[in-house]
């Protein structure tokens, strides 16, 4: 917020990995966005580190994102298919990312990524 304007929006929301040995619980970060005029002003970035940071207080393993490949390996991300995790959508390998919240937290952990129902529409 800016004073009582929105300028800047990020959402997390649960995901659920599927893996041979069960699911696991992990968030998905998006939809973000940043007003197109206050954009490039570090907004986004401290959307994205703040929101990391309350994440990893709630003790999720991980965090995935499906987005631009130039913007979140800036904050940690790199693609998930490193770790043998595919997203349920089509995409692009690289667009798919993950970020580990605790070191060694996907270790073994390969799987398919579902997205709340929610995103089903999108
Ligand atoms: C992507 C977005 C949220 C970034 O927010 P922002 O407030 O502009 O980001 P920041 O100012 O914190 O930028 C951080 C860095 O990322 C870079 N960056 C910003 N947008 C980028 C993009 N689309 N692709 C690659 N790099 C980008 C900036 O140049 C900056 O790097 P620098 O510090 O070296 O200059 C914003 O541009 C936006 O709302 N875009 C339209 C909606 C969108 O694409 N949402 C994301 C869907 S995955």
């Amino acid at each position: 917020m800016d004073g009582d304007r929105v300028v800047g929006h990020i959402l997390f929301s649960l995901v659920v990995v599927e893996t041979q040995a069960g699911p696991f619980d992990a968030l998905g970060l998006g939809p973000m966005a940043v007003l197109p005029e206050r954009q490039r002003g570090g907004i986004g970035s401290k959307l994205v580190t703040t929101g990391l940071t309350q994440c990893t207080a709630l003790d999720y393993p991980a965090v995935v994102v499906l987005g631009h490949p130039d913007y979140y390996p800036g904050f940690g991300f790199v693609p998930a298919h490193r770790f043998g995790i595919t997203c349920e959508f089509p995409s692009p390998p690289e667009a798919f990312m993950i970020r580990e919240l605790q070191a060694g937290a996907l270790a073994g952990k390969s799987g398919i990524a579902k997205y709340h129902a929610a995103f089903d529409a999108v």
